[in-house]
């Protein structure tokens, strides 16, 4: 069965200072992986120097940044994975008509990010290897008020699937999240555990998931050689509500 063992490959998370990110980063770290882990905050940084324990390398690089992800991909060498969970865009929640066309755009940094990370990386990625995207499940999920987040997502899993086509034999996959409990709430401050019992109230599973939840996708699609060019949900059956 062509399942690979994570023991000595390259691991590099872009996006994995934070949140799903960092908890895809330990997870892979655990299971013998050499990992670097990028963001853009110190704070984050810092906080996740102080979870490795050393045991996996902390960088700073923005996905919009090519020449500082350059710098950490020929440091790496040659890579086995690489994977994006930045969030890298600003978000307008409000319906389509009040957004401005420069509202509705910046949410799109996210999928330029994402372009970058891949344009750069991408070729030190070895034949046997893999790139792993985050959407979200606002991409087939719609609500109002959403359409920026759903655009976005949409376009990331395209891409996913017309970088499949054209980088294999790379394996490319996207694992899309539904509401999960990290620093992305966390502007809600004391109200974040309320706010996302309310927001998980319709799903099948009636709860936020965890980063480890969604980072375990994210390992399923590195680790499994017969993958390519899919979409994996963990979003508690979201999609369903
Ligand atoms: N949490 C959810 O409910 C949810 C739902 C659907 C989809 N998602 C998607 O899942 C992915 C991970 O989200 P999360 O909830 O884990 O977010 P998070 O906890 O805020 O972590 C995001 C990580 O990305 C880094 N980052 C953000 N912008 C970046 C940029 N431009 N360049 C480099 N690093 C950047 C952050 O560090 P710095 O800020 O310090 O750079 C952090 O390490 C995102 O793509 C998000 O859209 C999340």
């Amino acid at each position: 069965m062509a399942y690979s063992n994570l023991e000595d490959k390259n691991v590099v998370i872009i996006g994995g200072t934070a949140g799903i990110g960092l908890a895809a980063a330990k997870m892979a770290s655990d299971q013998g992986a050499k990992v670097w882990a990028a963001g853009r905050s110190d704070a984050h940084i810092e906080k996740a120097k102080q979870l490795s324990g050393g045991s996996f390398e902390v960088r700073k690089a923005d996905t919009h940044d090519a020449a500082a992800l350059n710098k950490i991909f020929s440091e790496v060498g040659k890579v086995d994975h690489l994977v994006s969970a930045a969030v890298g865009g600003e978000r307008t929640l409000k319906p389509f008509l009040e957004q401005t066309q420069q509202q509705f755009q910046a949410a799109y940094d996210k999928l330029w990010g994402y372009c970058n990370a891949v344009r750069v990386g991408a070729p030190y990625v070895e034949d046997d290897g893999a790139i792993t995207l985050v959407s979200g499940s606002p991409a087939r999920k719609l609500a109002v008020g959403q359409s920026p987040l759903s655009c976005v997502g949409a376009s990331v899993e395209n891409l996913v699937r017309c970088l499949a086509l054209e980088l294999a034999p790379i394996r490319v996959n996207v694992v899309s999240p539904g509401t999960i409990d990290t620093a992305m709430f966390d502007h809600f401050g004391e109200k974040k555990q309320v706010t996302l019992q309310g927001m998980t109230q319709s799903h099948l599973i009636k709860r936020a998931g965890s980063s480890e939840e969604v980072a375990a996708g994210i390992i399923f699609v590195m680790q499994n050689e017969f993958v390519t060019g899919t979409t994996v949900d963990v979003d508690g059956g979201r999609l369903l509500s």
